[in-house]
């Protein structure tokens, strides 16, 4: 069995904890496209915890996680990333397993991708330079690197990926595939050229992991959609909040600063035709809503649906305690405006997220 986790914005919905929180159910963890540009937050029993080139899978012991070859790595930072997390108590043996096709991210690469930075708001992790690359023909693969630099640790990880991943399925093993970015900043399907350079859709899964598309067939695709929108970068935004002020107050709320580069995320108000096209691309089947308790520091909240108005749709807003765990503790007024948001896109909604612990994610019943 597999299903998919995938961001409907512009990256940084929430794809980190509602992994982290689906993983329980899962034998495996699966990254199958971009790399370090990648930051998805978690937080275990206060403790925080930011990966970039690793799934978040490695934060539960009994899960094993995978880099496919969809992916581009730079062993140096994921050589930094695998021995911070060591020193916090995780255990990589027998549970990480790179692929050795996954393609280099170079020094040179980082060096060109300075550019960009300015030019685009890249991260400026190399990931364009390096897909450009592969595509060109002339990346260096990962197992090319390993034994001959200083990246030796990686070693005991390398593997063939994709036979791994088509045993484990054959199996009858459970595997969640984990998107990073998200559709808006996808190759073909975001707003070009203000996007990443790889396919962040569910639609690549498949293609990045290279298991046939008839193990997909019952899959579930869980869209993560934060309450708001946020956006880093540079690039259209169209309920983009113009208020300097009223941006930095829901940005101080929500602590919305980049993972990767700390950089402070633009700010808008959730969109529902950017979101239904989100679920139309990639197939969702169902919904997780983050953030919901970041909102709860407005009077009022509103979304932009052309479909049902030219202006914008209020709703007011909810206050929460933080002792909520169910569905039914949950305020009539955010109940109204998860139901608005599902009943808009045709998805159900199965997780709602108000704070920012594990056990802070409510199941919708
Ligand atoms: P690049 O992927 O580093 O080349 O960046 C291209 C664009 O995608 C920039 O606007 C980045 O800010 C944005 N971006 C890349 N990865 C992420 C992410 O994980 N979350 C949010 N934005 C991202
Ligand atoms: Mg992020």
């Amino acid at each position: 069995m597999i299903d998919i986790v995938v961001g409907l914005q512009w990256g940084d919905e929430g794809k980190g904890k509602i992994t982290d929180y689906m993983s329980e159910e899962y034998d495996w963890v699966v990254r199958y496209q971009g790399g370090s540009n990648a930051g998805h937050t978690v937080y275990v029993d206060g403790k925080k915890y930011v990966t970039h080139s690793l799934p978040v899978g490695v934060l539960r012991p009994n899960i094993r996680s995978v880099i496919t070859h969809g992916c581009v790595v730079n062993p140096e930072e994921l050589v930094k990333e695998i021995t911070e997390l060591e020193e916090m108590g995780i255990d990589f043996t027998n549970r990480l397993f790179i692929s050795k096709d996954a393609t280099v991210i170079t020094r040179n690469h980082l060096i060109q991708d300075e550019d960009n930075k300015k030019e685009w708001g890249s991260t400026g992790k190399g990931i364009g330079p390096a897909y450009r690359d592969k595509y060109d023909r002339k990346a260096i693969k990962l197992e090319s690197v390993v034994s001959d630099r200083s990246y030796k640790k990686l070693v005991p990880f390398l593997t063939d990926t994709r036979e791994l991943l088509y045993t484990a399925e054959r199996n009858h093993e459970k595997i969640l595939m984990e998107g990073a970015q998200a559709v808006m900043l996808d190759i073909d399907f975001g707003t070009y050229p203000y996007v990443t350079s790889s396919p962040c859709t569910a639609n690549y899964a498949p293609q990045g992991t290279g298991l046939p598309l008839h193990m997909f067939g019952d899959s579930s695709i869980t869209g993560v959609v934060k309450a708001y929108t946020t956006r880093i970068g540079t690039g259209p935004f169209p309920t983009e909040f113009s208020c300097p002020t009223f941006t930095e107050m829901l940005r101080e709320a929500g602590g919305e600063y980049g993972a990767t580069t700390g950089r402070p995320r633009r700010m808008g108000w959730l969109d529902m035709d950017q979101l239904r096209y989100a679920c139309e691309v990639n197939g969702v089947t169902n919904l997780a809503i983050t953030k919901l308790d970041v909102l709860s520091c407005l009077d009022e909240i509103n979304i932009k649906d052309d479909a049902l108005s030219d202006t914008l749709i209020k709703f007011p807003s909810w206050e929460l305690t933080g002792n909520e765990k169910t569905w039914d503790d949950l305020p009539a007024e955010l109940k109204n405006y998860v139901s608005f948001i599902s009943f808009e896109t045709g998805c159900i909604v199965s997780m709602v997220g108000v704070g920012q612990n594990r056990d802070q994610l409510i199941c919708v019943e």
